[in-house]
Order: structure tokens, then sequence, then C-alpha cells
């Protein structure tokens, strides 16, 4: 799997780092579960990090937190090695694969337990609850909250110590499209104080939005680190290609191949869609070679992934399900003459 883009914090300034890692690795066994990662995560930033289940997202965060001694590599959190997590961890706030708490305590009690054993001062307590949503349950049993609660009373629990550095694994697990965007909108106000968020999820789409950076892993590799847009620019524009006629459609195929284009077919009869791997800048050349052979182009487009489908392409996840939507998406009625357009989702 390629490496997309590379480690970016900055200019080289490590200290400009919250995360730094090189060539982290744990295996389990045979298995290897994160595999030589070397992490760059911007201070101040919100940072996404990304895999299909099974990734290592997990077992890389258990790493950071000290959790679990990683097989080989190094790294640093807040500037201290992770061999000396007792120096860092007072300032890390961590959320890891869905919080449990006492059932019959109340949020506010079972903060209390935390507070108690992290010295923390119990006025804090109120000022979480608050700032998650939950000042007006806090003194209700956790086991009547619904799971969207339960994410944000472990956001709150994550928030005591005051954190530096947030670390969030799957806080959007299980929880409706309103109570993503809650959350969403929580982590963009803690970063805008300045601390760093490094939050995981399975679904990029239910991150990006909020994310200035992105790591996305897969098999314990890293594919891709660096912004959204980069993400987006280092996929391969395509053109999507109409004939008037339905029959001509394996002709055009032929032609683009001829040409040394990669060329697919979608749809079928009078829906056909050619796939052409090429920029814009030779749609116009494509449209003379398809007329010098009789054919007439009704339609060519160019397209470039969405962050959706970018995100399966490097995890070599495709589903059906986004291919049919990317299909519909280029199939767009018309009987103009050939124009070259900007399709941008
Ligand atoms: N304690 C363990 N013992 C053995 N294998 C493990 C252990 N923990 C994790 N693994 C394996 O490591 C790999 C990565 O798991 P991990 O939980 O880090 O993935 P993930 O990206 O967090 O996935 P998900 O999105 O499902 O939470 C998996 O193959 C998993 O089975
Ligand atoms: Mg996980």
């Amino acid at each position: 799997m390629p490496l997309l883009a590379h480690a970016s914090c900055g200019p080289r300034m490590p200290e400009s780092c919250a995360v730094v890692t090189t060539g982290l690795t744990k295996r389990f066994g045979h298995r290897v579960a994160v595999d030589s990662l070397d992490l760059a995560i911007p201070e101040g930033s919100i940072s996404g990090f990304v895999g299909p289940n099974g990734a290592g997202k997990t077992t890389t965060i258990r790493m950071l937190l000290g959790l679990m001694r990683p097989t080989a590599g190094s790294g640093t959190v807040l500037g201290y090695p992770l061999s000396q997590y007792k120096s860092y961890l007072a300032k890390v706030g961590a959320l890891i694969e869905g919080p449990t708490f006492h059932p019959a305590l109340s949020g506010w009690d079972n903060l209390a337990v935390l507070a108690r054993l992290g010295g923390i001062a119990s006025a804090r307590i109120a000022e979480v609850l608050d700032r998650v949503g939950l000042g007006d349950r806090g003194h209700d049993p956790t086991r009547t909250y619904s799971l969207g609660m339960r994410q944000r009373l472990g956001i709150a629990a994550a928030m005591l110590p005051d954190p530096a550095l947030l670390v969030l694994d799957e806080p959007t697990n299980g929880l409706d499209p309103h109570g993503i965007a809650e959350i969403r909108a929580m982590l963009r106000s803690f970063a805008d104080e300045g601390r760093t968020v490094f939050v995981s999820s399975h679904l990029l789409t239910e991150i990006q939005q909020v994310c200035e950076h992105l790591v996305v892993i897969e098999g314990g590799h890293l594919v891709f680190q660096g912004s959204v847009a980069q993400l987006l620019a280092s996929r391969a524009p395509e053109l999507a290609v109409r004939t008037e006629s339905p029959d001509d459609v394996d002709r055009l195929v032929a032609l683009v191949r001829r040409h040394g284009h990669a060329a697919t077919v979608s749809g079928r009869g009078a829906e056909a869609t050619v796939t052409v791997s090429a920029s814009c800048g030779w749609a116009g050349e494509l449209n003379r070679l398809a007329m010098a052979e009789g054919m007439t182009l009704v339609h060519i487009a160019e397209r470039h992934s969405t962050l959706e489908e970018a995100f399966f392409e490097i995890t070599g996840s495709c589903t059906e399900e986004s291919r049919e939507r990317r299909t519909q998406a280029v199939h767009t009625e018309t009987s103009d003459p050939p124009k070259v357009e900007e399709h941008t989702r």
C-alpha cells in the first residue's frame, strides 16, 4: 500500500507536534497489529485517525497512553518519550472504545471517583458536565443515560484533567447524525482552546468535516498522513464520457485504451458511462479522436474522487454501494454538445 503523503508536522519541528512516533510497531504473536507507524500530530490541531475495523487504531492509542508496550519503535507524547508515560499522562485526557461507568452511580459520582484518583478538584466536575451538555442530568444514575449521554460522559471524564492532548477512540460510535454533529462541535471548541485533539473513527465521513489533519491506516500500515485537501488532490482525476449512440461504447473504450489510458464502463444502454483515467487536458483530444472515428460524444466531464471514495481507494475496501453512488453521480442527462465541466461534490 503506497504512502501517499509523508508525515508532516510543520517544517520538521518535533516540538510543534503533540505526538510523534517512529517505526512504532506492535505484534501479537505472528500478527502485526501496528507496523512501523510514523506519526506526526500537529499541536493544537484536530487530527482524525481513520482506518477500517481492525486497522490498528486502538492498539496505537493504547501504546501512546502507556497501556501497551510497543514491540518496536519509539515516540514522544507532549515531548516526553513513550517509556516515560507517567510524565505526560496527567496532561492527557482519553476515551478508549466506549466508556464504562458504574451504572448505579450518577454521572457526577462516577466523575468524582475519577477526580479523586487523579487528584483533581471536585469543582471541575460540574464544569466538565456542563461542557458536554450533561449539567442537568449529572445527578441521575448512569444506567438511565442514553448511548449518546454515556459517550458525552466519557468525554467529560477525558476533560477532567484539563488536558493539553485529548485522545478519543471512536467517540461517535453508535451515535445518530445529530449526536455525531454535537460531538464534532464539542471537538472544535476543545481545539479552539489550544488543545490537541486526536480522534479515531472507522468512518472518515463522520469526522473529516472537523479535522485539519488526517492519518489513515490500514492493516497496521500508514497509508496517508496530511490534510483533507491533500488526500483529495492525491487521487488521479478522471473523465466521465458518454456517447450519443450506446453502440459506440465498446469502440470508445478500445480507442481510449489504444491511446494509453485506462477505461471502464458503468451502466448499460443509454445509461452507459465510460470512465477514463485522464485529466480534462485530454478531453479535447479525446473528442477529436472520437469524431475522427465517427463517434459523437454528448458528455465529457472531469471528476475527482470524493473523500469517501479516496478513503475506500487507499484502504482498498471500495463497496458496491459507493461504486453505485459514484456511477449515479456522473449520469447527468444532457443533449448539449460535448463540454468539459468541473464536478466537485
Ligand atoms: N490483545 C490483543 N491480542 C491479540 N490481538 C489483538 C489484541 N488487540 C488487538 N489485536 C489485533 O490487532 C489488530 C488491530 O486491532 P485494533 O483493535 O487496534 O483495531 P482498530 O483499528 O481499533 O479496529 P476497530 O475499528 O474495530 O476498533 C486486530 O487484528 C486485532 O485482532
Ligand atoms: Mg478500535
